[in-house]
């Protein structure tokens, strides 16, 4: 259960961890920083495993620090929580849409304690089931998604492109032979062959783009992509 020996560790749990969030989990995490604060609130949920929780923190958090504002839609969202954490993290923005064709029962859950805890989150994240390549961009929106299947990582920027919107994705499990992986294999592995293609065509759609990491101990799919398209 314990992820090392640091005392300072406010949640002090492994990262990678698949078991549930939940009672045992909370009476470990100390604190009263937003980061631990969230950690608890969502162990009263008692649904979600633990790495979802430290994936959607960290990835919030970094693409906090460079697209505030607009509305948020989060593709293939599952649970949402990323949703509620970046507004948690900058309350300019107006409101969050998940979207997934399948409601996960976690999402009422996580939003049913996010929302007692802070009132703020109350009606500001909605869900629609839906695909995510049949959604309609707001304008100013950033769109956002964590680990959405293969291609579909690839879908997102196709919407990114054509809205010409902010974009963030932290790609999941590529699949070799339907993604662009530009034939660099030869110099690379294949995986990191089709996110760095993706990330050229976000260049050439003249997109600037900034590549970060998530650490590697919460999960082996840890390369973040966040798009800003230049004005026009
Ligand atoms: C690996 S899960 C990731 C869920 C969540 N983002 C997370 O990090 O826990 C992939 C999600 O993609 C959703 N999905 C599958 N096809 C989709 C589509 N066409 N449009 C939107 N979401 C889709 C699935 O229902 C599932 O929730």
């Amino acid at each position: 259960m314990g992820r090392n020996a640091n005392p300072v560790d406010p949640v002090p749990l492994s990262r990678s961890s698949r078991s549930t969030l939940g009672p045992t989990a909370a009476a470990m995490i100390t604190g009263d920083t937003l980061f631990a604060t969230i950690a608890r609130t969502i162990c009263e949920a008692d649904c979600l495993p633990r790495k979802e929780f430290f994936e959607a923190w960290e990835v919030a958090r970094r693409v906090r620090r460079r697209f505030r504002g607009g509305p948020v839609v989060e593709l293939a969202a599952g649970h949402g929580l990323l949703s509620a954490i970046l507004i948690l993290l900058d309350d300019t923005t107006p409101h969050a849409t998940c979207i997934d064709p399948r409601e996960p029962q976690s999402h009422q859950r996580v939003m049913a304690v996010l929302e007692r805890r802070w009132p703020r989150l109350e009606g500001r994240v909605h869900f629609e089931q839906g695909r995510l390549e049949d959604t309609v961009v707001p304008p100013g929106a950033l769109l956002i998604s964590v680990h959405a299947c293969g291609v579909l990582t690839d879908r997102v920027l196709d919407l990114a492109i054509q809205a010409r919107c902010r974009v963030a994705v932290l790609p999941c499990c590529h699949a070799m032979d339907l993604c662009d992986s530009s034939g660099l294999e030869a110099w690379m592995d294949g995986p990191m062959a089709v996110d760095a293609t993706r990330v050229a065509r976000l260049r050439a759609a003249d997109f600037t783009v900034r590549c970060a990491t998530i650490p590697a101990e919460i999960t082996p799919y840890n390369r973040l992509i966040m798009g800003q398209p230049a004005e026009r």
